[in-house]
C-alpha cells in the first residue's frame, strides 16, 4: 500500500509515453524555453496566456490553441448515439452493478458502451474511450493497463477491472491464476489510482468515501466553468479552482498525500478531461464548449432546469451522455502530450501541483519529497516543468515502486507486472531517461496518508480513534465500494 501512490503516478505517465513522440522537437523546445523563462513574470505568464499567448510562437500553449482553432466540425462523424442499444439505463446497485470515482467510465457503462455491470476487459475500455470520447489509443491504453495491473487482474485470460469496487463479476471476467484475493477496482485504489484533490469526490480519509459526487464540490466546479467560452480557454480558467481544491486538501486533511503518479498525474485529469472530452462540439464551437448543463448531465446531476443549486439533485452513479452530443473531431484525439501540457499549464499557475509529498503531522504540514533523495541520485531533475523530465520521473518511480505494491497481491509479481513494464519501456523509448532500478521507499514512512492503509487495504483497524475512525460505513455505501476483507496489503 505504501508504494501504491508512486506506482499510480508512474502509470499515469506511462499513458503519456506512447503518445509522447507526437510532441515534436520544435514544440518541446518551445515548451522548454517557456518553462525556463517562467520564473520571469513577463515571459509566458499564466495571466497573459488567454489574451496574448496565441500570438507568441515560442509559447507551447499557443500551439495547442492554434491546433484547436484548426478543428473542423463534422456532425455525422462526431455524433454519439444515446438511443436504442446505447440508451441510458441507470445502474442497479442491488444486483451488483459497479460505478466509481470516474464519471467518464460510469457514463460509458450506463449507456452500454461498457458492460452495464461496470466490470470490463482492457480492450473494451480502450475502444469505448476512443470511440465515444476521442481519447487517443496511447492515453486510453496506458490508463487501461495501469488499472488492470493495480486494480484488476493482468493474469486473466481476459484482463480488465471494475470501474467501482470489488465485484462478483470480477471473479468471472478477471479470474486468473496467481491472484490473491479479489481485485479492488478503481474505488479501492486510493493512492494507486484514486487520489486526494479530486474535483467533486472527497478525500478518502476525510469522509470514508472517495467515489460519490459531493454536491457542494460539484457546485463549485459548475460555477468555475466559464460560460460561452471555447473549451481550451475553459480549461485555462479552471486553474484557480484546481489550486483551491489543492489548498482545501492541504488545510483540512491530516492524511493528505499527493503521490508521484495518482497525485501529480491522475488527479489533474479530473480538471482536464471534462473540458477536453466532455465538451459538446458544433459549428459554433468546433474546438468544443462545456456548458454547465452538459457538465451536469455528465456528472449525474439533475438540475431540474434550474440554475439554483438548491434545486440540484445528485444521483450517484447516474452519469449520463447528453442527447445531441458531439465528441472531439476524429483527427484531433486527446493524447498523452496534450494531457501533459494540461498538467503543466495548471502547475505553472500553482507550482504545488507538481510537488509530491504530503502532510506529516496534521493539516498544513506538507513536506515535499526530493526526487534525488528518493531515487538515490539517479533521477535529479530540477525542472519538472519539462515534460520529458516529468515523464521519466513519474513512469520510472511508478515502475520501481510496483513490486512492493503488488507483492501481496500476486504469487508471481514479475509476471503480473509484465504489461506495465512493457508499456513503460514503450513510452520511454528514445527519451534518454537515466535507468532507475529502485527507490528509497522508506522516505514515504513519514507520511500518515501513505503509511495508513484503508478499509480492505489494511491498517484500518489500526487507526483507532483518530479522525479516520468511523469511515467504514461510508466505504461500503451505495455504490458498492470497498468491502473490508481484513486482508493486509
Ligand atoms: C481507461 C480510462 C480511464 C480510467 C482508468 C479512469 C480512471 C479514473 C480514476 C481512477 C479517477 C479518480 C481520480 C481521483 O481520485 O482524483 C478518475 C476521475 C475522473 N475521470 Fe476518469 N478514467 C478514465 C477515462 C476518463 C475519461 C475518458 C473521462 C472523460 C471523458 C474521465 C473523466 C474523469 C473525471 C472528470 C474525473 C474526476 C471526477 C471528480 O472527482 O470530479 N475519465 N478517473
Amino acid at each position: 500500500m505504501k508504494y501504491q501512490s508512486l506506482a499510480l503516478a508512474a502509470t499515469t505517465f506511462l499513458t503519456c509515453a506512447s503518445a509522447f513522440p507526437r510532441m515534436d522537437a520544435e514544440q518541446l523546445k518551445a515548451y522548454n524555453e517557456a518553462s525556463k523563462r517562467s520564473a520571469e513574470p513577463a515571459a509566458c505568464p499564466y495571466a497573459k496566456r488567454e489574451a496574448e499567448a496565441a500570438a507568441d510562437p515560442s509559447c507551447p500553449f499557443a500551439k495547442i490553441a492554434n491546433k484547436f482553432k484548426r478543428s473542423t466540425f463534422n456532425a455525422e462523424q462526431q455524433h454519439i448515439r444515446t438511443d436504442g442499444e446505447y440508451a441510458f439505463v441507470p445502474p442497479n446497485f442491488q444486483s451488483g452493478d459497479q460505478r466509481g470515482p470516474c464519471p467518464g467510465l460510469n457514463a460509458l457503462a450506463n449507456h452500454g458502451y461498457l458492460p452495464h455491470s461496470g466490470v470490463a476487459d482492457m480492450q473494451t475500455i480502450i475502444k469505448a474511450t476512443n470511440e465515444v470520447y476521442g481519447m487517443s489509443l496511447d492515453l486510453g491504453g496506458f490508463l487501461a493497463v495501469y488499472g488492470t495491473v493495480f486494480d484488476g487482474n493482468p493474469l486473466s485470460t481476459s484482463p480488465g477491472y471494475s470501474i467501482g469496487g470489488p465485484s462478483k463479476d470480477s471473479q468471472n471476467i478477471l479470474n486468473g491464476v496467481g491472484l490473491l484475493g479479489t481485485p479492488s477496482g478503481l474505488s479501492g485504489s486510493h493512492n494507486k489510482y484514486e487520489s486526494d484533490v479530486s474535483p467533486t469526490r472527497a478525500d478518502l480519509y476525510l469522509t470514508g468515501n472517495n467515489f460519490h459526487n459531493v454536491k457542494d464540490r460539484f457546485v463549485d466546479y459548475y460555477y468555475a466553468l466559464k460560460e460561452n467560452t471555447p473549451a481550451p480557454e475553459q480549461y485555462t480558467a479552471l486553474a484557480p479552482f484546481h489550486a483551491q481544491r489543492y489548498e482545501e486538501s492541504l488545510m483540512s486533511n491530516p492524511y493528505f498525500f499527493y503521490s508521484p503518479f495518482a497525485g501529480i498525474l491522475v488527479s489533474p485529469a479530473g480538471y482536464s478531461f471534462p473540458p477536453r472530452m466532455m465538451a459538446n462540439h458544433s459549428e459554433e464551437y468546433p474546438e468544443g464548449y462545456l456548458s454547465r448543463e452538459t457538465f451536469s448531465t455528465f456528472f449525474g446531476v439533475d438540475t431540474h432546469e434550474s440554475q439554483n443549486p438548491q434545486d440540484f439533485e445528485v444521483k450517484q452513479g447516474w452519469e449520463r451522455i447528453p442527447d445531441n452530443w458531439y465528441k472531439r473531431p476524429i483527427n484531433d484525439e486527446f493524447s498523452i502530450p496534450d494531457f501533459l501540457l494540461d498538467v503543466l499549464q495548471h502547475a505553472e499557475y500553482d507550482p504545488r501541483l507538481l510537488s509530491f509529498g504530503g502532510n506529516t503531522n496534521g493539516v498544513n504540514t506538507f513536506a515535499g519529497l526530493d526526487i534525488g533523495d528518493l531515487t538515490g541520485g539517479v533521477l535529479n531533475f530540477a525542472n519538472l516543468l519539462d515534460p520529458n523530465n516529468l515523464l521519466c520521473v513519474a513512469l520510472q518511480i511508478a515502475e520501481a515502486a510496483a513490486p512492493d505494491v503488488l507483492g501481496s497481491l500476486y504469487t508471481d509479481v514479475k509476471k503480473a507486472m509484465t504489461p506495465l513494464t512493457d508499456k513503460v519501456t514503450q513510452l520511454l523509448a528514445g527519451k534518454g531517461c537515466p535507468q532507475l532500478q529502485k527507490i528509497n521507499s522508506e522516505l514515504f514512512e513519514k507520511y500518515p496518508g501513505y503509511t495508513e492503509s484503508y478499509g480492505s487495504y489494511a491498517g484500518f483497524s489500526e487507526i483507532g480513534t483518530d479522525p479516520v475512525d468511523g469511515v467504514l460505513e461510508g466505504v461500503t455505501g451505495v455504490l458498492g465500494g470497498l468491502i473490508p476483507t481484513g486482508q493486509k496489503v
